[in-house]
């Protein structure tokens, strides 16, 4: 048996699913995928936890998030464009590094998705509860809690016992995929148009409360605050490599995928930014509602009627966000067990509904428990150092493949080598740091279980080792 076992370019290709792809998505496209996967919880929710760290300065978190995925952006562009194929970080490993990075890789992009999608449907499920009690509906705190939260880094239990609105909301999108219906460019630009509208309206109608006393001092707790807070705001840029991923179905990807990324990236760096300074001068910081942030604040200073119409939006907006993220899933999932790293059940196909259901029932529950059970911060934080983790992966992939598959065609190169590369390592690794302790020894955890699987069963049954 050899774990670093590599597949070569020919092979990743020939497993992928050779669909005719209409190659007709221009960089404008590109981009609103872009916004429609990566607008979601983390503007709409999370920001009131990263202005709780960072206070105002969450501004400086946001833009030091962004500087990370642009980073992040121009190195996964090059080895999306290499091997446009479904699987993502994990298949690209599998040539980079050999099976059980690989096996780490796919392991640890269930933080990215799964656990994402966990976050969204739970921040889902805060906004939900903020507009039903602004409607006046009260339901009983019991079953809108999770059991336990976080309190100064401790596990304590919350009074709470389940949050259903998190589990039905991904019960019913997991339905969706189940049936196979896949949202279309067409309806994903009304859904991006609904979101930006929404954050821009926030912005229209909180800018003329600001007061400048609540933005000072602008870091009440130092740098260390500030990074902190950009620690958990990444979350709120995680799902532009949906952009790479379509890669296939551009154009011109040389032009149009580093335009559609950056296209993406700038349009959301500016909503967040000015999202960030309305939010944190219109209510002083300590008073933001962590749950509902937006439509909390706009309720606060009197407009009831915008803070209701953006926590609609967001609502819409996020499930469109769930969607793609569970979708993302539950392919990675299907690619690994095509390889014979997981159980053949997760390829299945369902004769009717051409979905691989069992995979995609098996990722639901998995999400809706996550959500319904354990609180967004602990959730958001997970994601995050699993998805920084992977970028760091693919970084030093895109050095090593230049090296050791200098003749496969690379229609985006990352500029600047091996620089950027290296730069974005240090700006995933001075985020990941900045997150709390308890996250590293829960990502270790996992790390190492997600070993001994691949030894109990991924090694025996890979069908890589098996033609070998
Ligand atoms: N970036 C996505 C969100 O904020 C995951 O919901």
């Amino acid at each position: 048996m050899n774990i670093w076992k590599t597949k070569t370019p020919a092979q990743i290709e020939d497993a992928a699913e050779h669909t005719q792809l209409k190659k007709n998505l221009t960089a404008f496209d590109l981009a609103a995928l872009g916004i429609g996967s990566v607008v979601g919880t983390g503007i709409f929710v999370a920001t009131g936890q990263g202005a709780h760290l960072a206070g105002p300065g969450v501004l400086l978190s946001f833009i030091i998030a962004a500087v990370t995925c642009g980073f992040c952006a121009l190195t996964y562009s090059e080895l999306a464009c290499m091997f446009p194929v479904a699987g993502s970080t994990y298949s690209y490993s599998y040539v980079a590094f050999g099976e059980v990075i690989a096996w780490i890789i796919g392991w640890d992009l269930m933080l990215e998705y799964l656990v994402a999608a966990s976050a969204v449907a739970s921040g889902w499920s805060t906004t939900f509860i903020g507009l039903l009690k602004e409607w006046g509906i009260k339901l009983p705190q019991a079953l809108l809690t999770p059991p336990i939260t976080m309190s100064g880094g401790k596990v304590v239990a919350s009074g709470g016992i389940v949050d259903l609105p998190a589990i039905l909301i991904t019960l019913g999108i997991t339905w969706i995929l189940y049936i196979g219906i896949r949202e279309s460019a067409k309806i994903n630009n009304i859904i991006v148009g609904i979101k930006v509208a929404v954050i821009v309206l926030f912005v229209i109608l909180g800018i003329t409360h600001v007061k400048l006393s609540n933005l000072t001092p602008m870091m009440p707790f130092g740098w260390k605050g500030v990074m902190a807070g950009a620690a958990i705001i990444f979350f709120a840029y995680i799902g532009f490599d949906a952009v790479s991923t379509a890669a296939e179905e551009t154009k011109n990807p040389k032009r149009d995928v580093p335009l559609g990324l950056m296209l993406c990236l700038g349009v959301v760096i500016v909503l967040y930014v000015t999202v960030a300074f309305t939010l944190t001068g219109i209510v002083p910081f300590k008073q933001i509602d962590i749950g509902n942030a937006l439509p909390a604040a706009l309720a606060r200073i009197g407009i009831r009627w915008g803070g209701a119409l953006v926590a609609t939006g967001a609502i819409i907006g996020m499930i469109s966000t769930l969607l793609v993220t569970l979708y993302g899933q539950i392919r990675i999932f299907m690619v690994m067990a095509r390889d014979g790293l997981l159980p053949p059940a997760f390829a299945k196909i369902h004769p009717k509904h051409r979905t691989p259901h069992l995979c995609t029932w098996i990722t639901g529950i998995a999400t809706a428990v996550i959500a319904g059970l354990f609180p967004l911060d602990a959730i958001i934080n997970l994601c995050n150092i699993g998805t920084l983790f992977a970028f760091v992966l693919v970084s030093i992939g895109v050095i090593l493949l230049r090296k050791t598959q200098p003749n496969v065609e690379r229609k985006f190169k990352t500029p600047g080598m091996p620089f950027t590369p290296l730069i974005t390592v240090a700006f995933c690794f001075y985020l990941m740091a900045s997150l709390p302790g308890v996250t590293w020894i829960r990502f270790g955890v996992w790390l190492l279980a997600g070993l001994a699987i691949y030894f109990a069963y991924g090694a025996r049954h890979s069908k890589l080792q098996k033609a070998a």
